[in-house]
Parts: structure tokens; sequence; C-alpha cells
């Protein structure tokens, strides 16, 4: 496809983005003066308001417990938008207009009391720009507050009830329970006061431009799919890397939370749902949540009683980089307890055991301070059936005959997003050798434009009232009732994780995992 009708095929306009509908909704922010809303929402409402997908009088509203002016608040989120961008300058003018739409609202969410004050301040302002009274709520609060601010939402009338024509739309930021019981005991409070309907548990990878891709390619080519399955499947691997350590302030959070909890739990999971499931019969909200809800009742994860087996935590440590930089050690991080065990990474080996991956091992694996930040999922094809052919290999002076390497197929989620396809060909000269050769789809040389940031897509679709693209309560549980026997393993056996150095693709055992089974990890480069 060439790149203009790419384009013209991208570019939906913001009318059929929303349907008929076209509503206006007034959006609050739960946790105004975090770090979520500067980072992510409000420039990402900045660029949604510029590419003409926020309906025209939106309103969006901050709500914290701090004293701030409107125009402070502004000022502090012009800031935020100028650093985050991905649309360009942000000019002053430009931001004059949008910020027309920012106000904020000193409420201590906490305090049920202060509810009413609310809600007669957003009435008013409702009033003042015509708006009807439908409302999103979107909770960028510290978990614990997700229940007590409904339960106030609700007490001071401000739930509409879910059919009703000014609706109210609840997002919740992860993490959504920290356990299967917890997850359970939230998602049924909650629905005390708010229909499923009415409820959106993000989860950011499903905004990727790249996971979504995912099932287009999966089910809008007729290539590849009949290849994806235990006939044509060696193993599966999914990565979720990230170079970084502890984010300023996020060492309290992550400690209670590690690696299992904080990206396996959610991210890999649904990697390995969209990778697996069967094609829904249509392309809509719940048949698709129906056939991903199905892949997780079917994850089978090794034995119970020995889950040291196959799942490996593990624990970054001071180190040096080849670059000569020293990479602190978790344990030396702010808010870190000096003896804390928290894992930073976690690998597993897992199956799916239905008709169509039985037997397929599909590793997962995600960790702080590896290499590279690099989120990719790597079907491994199996050999074919006889070796014919061989090719010469040669480390420094040593060489040796090998067989050709088996197809990959890589789904590159970030960075340098695409997706790619490794093939043995023929080297050109007298005999038969084998050269391995990459085809691949490279997005940022496809197409002109950047790729829309994962909440932009989000919102918009919470606006429109499609859930498709967030975690429903039966699949939040399911991925719950997987990981939690492994970190109750990790809790009782209270053991010091695998360590490994910063800046390394973690512990030894975890490369031991997959030899075990004759399999290697790949080393993803950032280049494709
Ligand atoms: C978040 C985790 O959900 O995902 C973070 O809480 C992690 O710890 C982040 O860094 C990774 O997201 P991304 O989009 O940068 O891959």
């Amino acid at each position: 496809m060439s790149q203009n009708q790419a384009g013209a095929a991208g570019k939906f306009s913001a009318t059929q983005a929303w349907g008929e509908m076209g509503e206006d909704a007034t959006i609050l922010i739960f946790g105004a003066s975090g770090d979520l809303t500067a980072r992510k929402l409000i420039p990402a409402l900045y660029t949604l308001w510029k590419t003409d997908y926020l309906p025209k009088k939106s309103q969006i509203v901050g709500i914290a417990r701090r004293e701030k002016s409107d125009e402070e608040f502004r000022q502090e989120m012009f800031e935020a938008v100028r650093s985050a961008s991905r649309t360009g300058e942000v000019t002053e003018e430009n931001w004059a207009q949008f910020a027309s739409r920012v106000h904020y609202r000193q409420v201590d969410i906490t305090d049920a009391t202060q509810y009413e004050k609310l809600k007669e301040s957003l009435e008013k302002l409702e009033a003042a720009f015509e708006l009807s009274g439908k409302r999103i709520v979107y909770m960028a609060t510290a978990p614990k507050l997700f229940l007590p601010a409904v339960e106030a939402l609700d007490t001071s009338g401000m739930i509409p009830c879910y059919d009703d024509e000014n609706w109210m739309r609840v997002v919740f930021e992860k993490p959504f329970g920290h356990d299967l019981a917890s997850a359970q005991s939230l998602s049924h409070s909650l629905s005390q006061h708010l229909h499923e309907s009415q409820i959106y548990r993000i989860d950011h990878y499903l905004g990727k431009e790249t996971v979504q891709n995912i099932l287009l390619f999966r089910f809008g080519n007729s290539i590849f799919e009949p290849l994806l399955n235990r006939n044509h499947v060696d193993h599966i691997q999914i990565t979720v890397a990230e170079s970084q350590g502890m984010e300023r302030g996020r060492g309290g959070y992550y400690d209670q939370s590690g690696a299992l909890r904080d990206v396996m739990q959610n991210h890999v999971l649904q990697l390995l749902c969209l990778i697996a499931m069967e094609p829904p019969a249509l392309f809509r909200g719940d048949d698709i949540r129906d056939e991903k809800m199905k892949v997780l009742q079917a994850m089978r994860p090794g034995d119970e009683n020995d889950i040291d087996r196959w799942a490996v935590a593990g624990q970054y440590t001071a180190a040096e980089t080849g670059e000569g930089e020293i990479l602190i050690g978790y344990r030396q991080e702010d808010r870190i307890p000096e003896v804390s065990r928290r894992e930073t990474y976690i690998a597993l080996e897992a199956f799916v055991d239905n008709w169509r991956w039985a037997g397929v091992p599909f590793y997962l694996r995600t960790g702080k301070r590896l290499p590279a930040r690099v989120s990719e999922i790597s079907v491994q094809f199996k050999h074919p059936p006889m070796n014919l052919f061989t090719t010469v290999e040669c480390e420094g002076d040593m060489c040796a005959m090998v067989e050709a390497k088996p197809n990959t197929l890589v789904f590159r989620i970030q960075p340098h997003e695409g997706i790619q396809l490794t093939c043995s060909t023929k080297r050109p000269g007298m005999q038969y050798q084998i050269h391995p050769v990459k085809m691949d789809f490279a997005y940022d040389e496809e197409f002109n434009t950047g790729l829309p940031e994962a909440y932009e897509r989000l919102l918009l679709d919470v606006m429109r009232g499609d859930s498709t693209l967030f975690t429903r309560s039966d699949e939040l549980e399911a991925a719950w009732r997987f990981v939690t026997p492994i970190l109750e393993h990790l809790e009782e056996r209270n053991e010091d994780p695998e360590f490994y150095p910063a800046g390394s693709w973690g512990p030894e055992a975890a490369d031991q995992l997959l030899e075990k089974n004759g399999h290697h990890w790949r080393k993803p480069s950032v280049e494709l």
C-alpha cells in the first residue's frame, strides 16, 4: 500500500470515530496532581483535541486535594503537554484554546462530605458550557481510593442508572486488586454501585497500535493463521523488557507489587491472549473478550507443587555497563528496603491447553534493568522435517556446518514497531548453502505519521462507549487465578530471588528454564 493510500485509510474522521453520537462529556480526573495525569492523560486529551477527536464542548476537570486555581493547574499542564506532545510544537495560541476547557476543583476524595460541593460545582460548570451531564470519571488515584470514591459518588447521587441517557463511565487504572481474592472483592464491591458496562479497566498495552494490529494481522490475512498452531509452531516467546530501574518516587509502589503483578499479570497475559485466541465470530467487544477469556481458562501452569521448575523470579544488582556507567541495584533504589526480596524480573513457562496449542510452550518474561526497552512476541516455527541443507558458520577460526535456523515471526510491539519474518534462502554461489533473510514491515517506513499514544485511543474509546480494549471482570479474574499461586509460592518461600546484574538479560536460572527443553531466549536487538 502506498503511503497516501495508507494515510487516507488510516485517518478516519472524528465523526466516524464518534458514530452518530457526537456526544460531549465532562471528563473528571481524580488524582489530578499525579504523574499519570501530567505525563499521559492531559497530553492525550490535548492531542485528541488537536486532531479533532475530542467532542467540541467537552470539559476536563482535574480533581485533587491540593489548593490550586484553574490557572495554576493549566500552567502545570502546559509544561507537561509541551514535554509529552507527539503532535509537534504546542503553541501558546493552541494551548489557550485547549486550556479554556481545563478546570481544577479542590476536593479531598477520601472525604465523602465534599462530594455534594463537587456535584454542585459540576452542575454549574455544565450549565455554563451547555453540557448535558454525561460524565467520565478517570480514577488516576491510589487503588485503595477506588472503592471509597465510587461509594461517595453514589451516595451523593452522582451515579446515574447505567442505561440512563446521562451516562457515567468510570475508568480504573491498574492495579485492579493485588491477587485473585482482592480483585474479586473489588469487582464485587464496585458492582453494588456500577453496572459492568460502566466500568473501564485500563490495560494500556491494549491501546498500543501494534498490539491492536496483532488481531488484524492474524485474522485479516489468510496465509499466516493456518500456521499458528501446534502442528507448525515449536514455541512462543513473549518479552516485555525495560532498561529503566525504579523511576522517581515509584519504589514504594513497586516494592509492594513486583514484576509478576506489575506487568506479567496484565500486559504479558493480554499479549498472550491476542496471539493465542481463536477468531471471534464478529469483531465486537464481547466476542473478542469471550475468545480471550477462553485462552485464559485454558492456561495450564506447571505443577503447583513444583513452581520453581517453571517460574523464575529475579532481582537486579548493581553493575557497570559497557559504557562505564554504574547502575545501582534494586535494594539501593529510593524507597526500597535494603533486604527486599521483591522480584524485578519474572520468567514463566506456561501452556495453553486447548486443541490449537496443546504441548506448545509459551515462554513469558518481563523485567526491569534489562539491556533494552523492547516488547515483542516471537513465534518460533518447527524445523523442516528433514535437513537437506546446511551452511558453514565461523566464529573466529572455528568453522562448522550448521542446519537452517527455524523460521520466526516476530511482532515488535515497541520500539521500531513492526513485523518480521525470517526465512532461509540460497546463498548465491556454486553450492547449496543456506542464508537467513528477514522480510519485514516497519511502521515508520510504511506510514509517515507517528503512532497514536495508547491513552489517546483508550480515552476516545471510553468517550464513545467502546469497551473492546478494556479488561472485563472475568478476564481479569482469570489472569489473577493464573498468577496467584505463583505469588503465594514466592511469598511463602520467602527466599532471595535469583540475582542478575543490572543491564543483563536476567538470571541464569531463566536461561535454564528454556535450555531443559532445548530452547533459548531470543536476545532482541533494539532494531527489529
Ligand atoms: C506499567 C507498569 O503498567 O507499564 C510500569 O506499571 C511499566 O512499571 C510500564 O514501566 C511499561 O509500559 P510501556 O508502555 O512503557 O511498555
